[in-house]
């Protein structure tokens, strides 16, 4: 691992991407989130306790690391606030090892309620989404009525944006929604300038930064948020998330030429199965007992909502499209385990679409709710691999289900998570 890198879900989110940041870190000199926000729930697991982060970067857990939170990402400062105070006695101070951009835009408790509201009129056809404010913080910077980290450092030019952004919102909520609308500006206000001056010295140009460690060859690995399937532009739109969360958004959420990403590996981490929480088209759920079996065993609930997960075989038809959009260099394979006792495991290589066969993952949402997967069926492995951290060790078929991987998305399985510890895995080139 002598470039930058680029660690990724190739799915709907939820891939097990904490741990696998968390266990490279110790190679990189900066890890960096880029887009998304705290709908985000990585997980990391060091021996008896359990980190849930959102906002910031895996890669504060390990010392010496400068953890960067750059401008395509949409920051909760009482979540960022509550996610630090949640670690202070492993991170200490924050300073030098947690930096957030100054380009960053700000999630107001106002854009929660417009999530709230967005979803409920929308009744059945809701995204499912995690009513974080996601969506509605993103509205409000491409509709240029967005809040910056840097506006935060002129109090008036902040209360003024904050006077009409607040009218605009209160508008939307009394006018479209038929909503009463509560929330006062000097309390949103003041609970931020208050909030503001706990992380102000974190914030800085990442931008810059990032330029000039890349450029002095320093290593950076950059940790995308949710999946590939969510993106904004290449996910099952409209369900999905707000942010280019595949590759494509490397480059307008860190403020990075594409000359020097372009030089970082790619790795896309899947799990063995899929899952997907929310709404949108899924062609592999299970909606059996097969899939409640998997949601058991693997403990498919969310990170941040406590949402059941929808369970399903995984879908190479999926991931070879995410292999591809993304440039992935090669798979790092979670959840291996949850599979270790079925007798068959399927996993989808095409879907038929009224008689037709087709390889390629679809853009309309109406083709894509009629494909029905065309399997190949495996053997299991009928044995444990839970923890497992030989390579000599694993059953026969699991090869035969990598090389089923490899053979669709065309890229190298590079590693094989088989637990939810940080020594729980198998580098496999
Ligand atoms: P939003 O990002 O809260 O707007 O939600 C939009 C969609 O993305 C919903 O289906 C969410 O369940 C999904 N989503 C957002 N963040 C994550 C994540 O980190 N993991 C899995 N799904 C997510």
């Amino acid at each position: 691992m002598d470039k930058s890198l680029v660690i990724l879900g190739s799915q709907w989110g939820d891939e097990g991407k904490g741990k696998i940041v968390d266990l490279l870190t110790p190679q990189y000199d900066y890890v960096v989130r880029y887009q998304g926000g705290s709908n985000a729930g990585h997980t990391v697991i060091i021996g008896d306790r359990k980190y849930a982060l959102h906002l910031i970067p895996s890669g504060i857990l390990r010392e010496g690391k400068k953890n960067l939170i750059t401008n395509g990402v949409v920051v909760a400062l009482d979540e960022l606030i509550e996610e630090m105070e949640r670690i202070r006695d492993v991170v200490g101070d924050f300073k030098d090892r947690l930096y957030i951009s100054d380009r960053a835009h700000i999630v107001f408790p106002y854009h929660k309620i417009l999530d709230g509201l967005s979803e409920k009129s929308k009744g059945n056809a809701k995204v499912g989404t995690t009513l974080k404010g996601i969506g509605p913080a993103y509205m409000s910077k491409y509709a240029r009525t967005g809040i910056r980290m840097a506006d935060l450092f002129d109090p008036p030019y902040f209360r003024e944006r904050l006077e009409n952004a607040m009218a605009e919102a209160k508008s939307i909520v009394e006018k479209v929604y038929g909503e009463r609308f509560d929330l006062s500006v000097d309390q949103v206000y003041s609970d931020t300038m208050r909030m503001f001056e706990k992380v102000a010295d974190l914030v800085a140009d990442t931008s810059l930064m990032l330029d000039q460690a890349l450029k002095k060859g320093e290593k950076v690995l950059f940790e995308g948020a949710q999946g590939t399937m969510l993106d904004i532009d290449m996910g099952t739109y409209p369900y999905v998330t707000s942010s280019n969360s595949s590759a494509l958004g490397l480059c307008n959420g860190t403020g990075v030429s594409p000359k020097l990403i372009g030089q970082a590996e790619v790795l896309g981490v899947s799990k063995a199965y899929l899952t997907r929480v929310g709404a949108g088209p899924f062609p592999t759920e299970l909606k059996d007992s097969v899939g409640d079996r998997l949601r058991e065993k693997g403990k498919e609930y969310g990170t941040t909502t406590g949402r059941p997960r929808r369970c399903g075989w995984l879908d190479l038809v999926a991931l070879r499209f995410a292999v591809r959009i993304n440039g992935m260099d090669g798979l790092i394979i979670t959840k291996l385990d949850v599979l270790d006792h079925f007798e068959e495991i399927k996993v989808a290589v095409a879907y038929e679409y009224e008689g037709q066969l087709i390889k390629e993952f679809p853009a309309s949402l109406k083709v894509l709710e009629k494909c029905k997967p065309v399997y190949k069926t495996l053997k299991g492995w009928n044995s444990s691999t839970s923890g497992l951290k030989d390579r000599d060790s694993l059953p026969e078929q699991v090869w035969d289900f990598i090389k089923t991987v490899e053979e669709e998305t065309s890229v190298p399985v590079v590693m094989l998570s088989t637990g939810p510890e940080r020594s729980e895995y198998i580098w496999l080139r």
